[in-house]
């Protein structure tokens, strides 16, 4: 598959959204995060492994996740790697060359890019999404501008 295949598209970006309102059918706390994990790691083929972390005091911990394997760094601490950078500054990280950013910690050997999205609730991030794409280059605005509407849906039934 070309790179520029597998990547999201305006009208996918548009119709996953509605998509995952009818699959969370009223769903809240950790088994809407789960049911969105599945359908963005199911539905975009650019998403090869998609987690949620959540804020617990100053550490990320691992919530919920879909992809080929688990990863190691179920707790990350604030500040560190790009998800903890993410965390701590509240703004989504773009990363389109894992190998050139010396704050990525490595998770999957054919990952190549990566991008971690805050998800905050009242002025403070209390979780992030966290994707990893086997593809140099593989997440654009689109895909910022998509997550970050997953990212408010999210918010809006955390708990
Ligand atoms: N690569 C992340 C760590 C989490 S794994 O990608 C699942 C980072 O640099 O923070």
């Amino acid at each position: 598959m070309k790179s520029n295949e597998a990547r999201l598209s305006r009208e996918q970006a548009k119709e996953l959204l509605l998509r995952l309102d009818s699959n969370l059918g009223g769903a809240r706390g950790k088994s809407a995060r789960d049911a969105a994990v599945k359908l963005l790691n199911r539905s975009v083929p650019s998403y090869s492994w998609v987690g949620i972390y959540i804020v617990e005091g100053k550490d990320l911990v691992l919530d919920v996740w879909s992809g080929p394997a688990a990863t190691e760094h179920v707790r990350i601490p604030i500040g560190k790697g790009v998800c903890g950078f993410a965390a701590k500054s509240g703004k989504t990280e773009i990363v389109s060359d894992v190998g050139k950013d010396p704050r990525y910690l490595q998770c999957f050997l054919s990952t190549k890019s990566e991008i971690v999205v805050p998800i905050s609730s009242q002025g403070s991030v209390v979780g992030e999404i966290d994707i990893d794409g086997d593809q140099l280059d593989a997440f654009s605005s689109l895909d910022r501008e998509f997550l970050e509407a997953v990212a408010r849906k999210l918010s809006a039934i955390w708990s």
